[in-house]
């Protein structure tokens, strides 16, 4: 590592101080100059492993060859017409999304982020419903815009300075049993249940008043949450009971993230709109609206409207990432590495106290972290600060910021997970054992 390599990173942080706004909040000082596959190269010289995917979304890899061939081809040839013409492009995409989505999710708006994906959600459940309010859950992250906010509720500090938000946004309380429930394993957990849910319709949020419940089919950015099979039939059946539309916001659990396709497979439901950003472009900014066509059908030309969703360039990654991801079978790859990394982590959890709870579907793995009972994030930070040390980019979660959550692109070679895994252990068992 040059000197004045060196230099240069701290010139280019200094820069961004100066330039940018402070409202970016950076997990590491890494300046990154090019990145593939699993690996990031510094402007320093440094190759680290990324097991973050920048927040979930390089999930195929960076620089991943179908998707940069798929983006090169139509770079040269459309990049942008918007509403003013059709586009082929974006025809196809739909066409490839739909053919992975449940039978009847057949419609599909593209937009530009999750944020975006979730606001067309509020505004289509509105319209399809005619009623207003939303019901959505302690912990849920559904993004920064003013509706996707009203709904986030991971960190207070994210709606502090923000207000007024949208009305008629009532939350309740997710199955997150390792924190909050009293119940044993594999016990009756009344949140799962529904009965909190049912107390909250039959006291302060009226159901014929209620458009929608929204909901992340695992918790991501609240902890990385995998909740008890119950919970998504259960909101399932309450939503058909009063008239109410199931939102899953898969943006980011969905894409083979979690084993399948979309994580709410794994619970055998099928909502009534889904929202999808991130792993679907692969870095390329897209994002999508999803619904059975008799939702979709409550808009009609010019009810919502996007200058850039849909665009060519971002709509051909996209089309790329889903044939992929099936041609690769990158679902089946991301559930085996993840239950090996689960006993790997299990195993570890029978050394380490601290580790309270190791959560795995697929390769959303989240590790949470707690010393008598209580959450430790500062642990959490000397974990992820060592692991980087040692060439490892991990992210954390979580309201309290005691999860890493370990998110490395489903391409990961055996060899780089392993080197991964290995590296976070020594850091978790150097930090504990100080
Ligand atoms: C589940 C979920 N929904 C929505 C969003 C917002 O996506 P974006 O940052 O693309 O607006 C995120 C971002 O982390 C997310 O995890």
């Amino acid at each position: 590592m040059s000197s004045t390599a060196r230099v240069s990173a701290a010139v280019w942080r200094e820069r961004e101080a100066e330039l940018l706004s402070p409202a970016y909040h950076r997990y590491t000082d890494l300046v990154v100059d090019h990145a593939e596959g699993t690996h990031l190269y510094t402007v320093d010289g440094r190759d680290v492993l990324d097991f973050g995917c920048g927040i979930g979304v390089t999930n195929l890899g960076h620089l991943n060859p179908e998707v940069t061939r798929a983006v090169h081809a139509q770079v040269d040839k459309l990049w942008h017409t918007s509403v003013t013409t059709y586009n082929p492009k974006m025809i196809e995409a739909a066409e490839v999304l739909v053919s992975v989505m449940p039978e009847g999710l057949n419609r599909v708006f593209f937009n530009n982020s999750g944020a975006e994906a979730v606001e067309g959600a509020i505004k289509l459940a509105r319209a399809a419903t005619g009623r207003t309010d939303l019901i959505a859950f302690a912990g849920a992250f559904h993004g920064r815009t003013y509706g996707a906010l009203s709904l986030t509720a991971s960190k207070a500090r994210y709606r502090a300075a923000a207000g007024p938000l949208l009305a008629g946004v009532h939350h309740a309380r997710y199955p997150y049993c390792y924190r909050y429930c009293s119940h044993g394993p594999g016990e009756r957990c009344s949140i799962a249940e529904g009965d909190e849910l049912r107390l909250m319709l039959a006291t302060s949020a009226p159901p014929q008043n209620v458009a929608a419940i929204v909901v992340e089919p695992v918790l991501g950015e609240g902890g990385y949450v995998v909740p008890p099979p119950s919970f998504l039939p259960m909101l399932r059946n309450l939503c058909d009971e009063h008239g109410m539309l199931l939102i899953a916001d898969e943006v980011q659990s969905g894409f083979g993230r979690t084993g399948r396709t979309f994580a709410f497979e794994h619970f055998g439901v099928t909502p009534d709109i889904v929202t999808l950003a991130k792993g679907l472009g692969n870095g390329m900014p897209i994002g999508a609206t999803v619904a059975r066509d008799e939702v979709m059908r409550a808009w009609s030309p010019g009810d919502h409207g996007t200058t850039y969703g849909g665009n060519a360039v971002a709509c051909a990654a996209a089309i790329a990432v889903i044939e992929t991801l099936s041609r690769d079978g990158l679902c089946a790859r991301a559930a085996r590495l993840g239950a090996a990394v689960m006993d790997r982590m299990r195993a570890l959890q029978r050394d380490v106290a601290e580790l309270g709870d190791v959560r795995v579907l697929g390769l959303m793995i989240g590790l949470e972290f707690t010393r008598d009972g209580r959450p430790a994030a500062d642990l959490v930070a000397r974990i992820t600060a060592d692991a980087l040390h040692r060439g490892v980019l991990l992210l954390t979660c979580g309201t309290d910021d005691n999860v890493i959550r370990l998110i490395p692109p489903l391409t990961v070679t055996e060899d780089e997970l392993a080197a991964g895994v290995d590296a976070l252990e020594a850091s978790i068992r150097a930090q504990t054992q100080r």
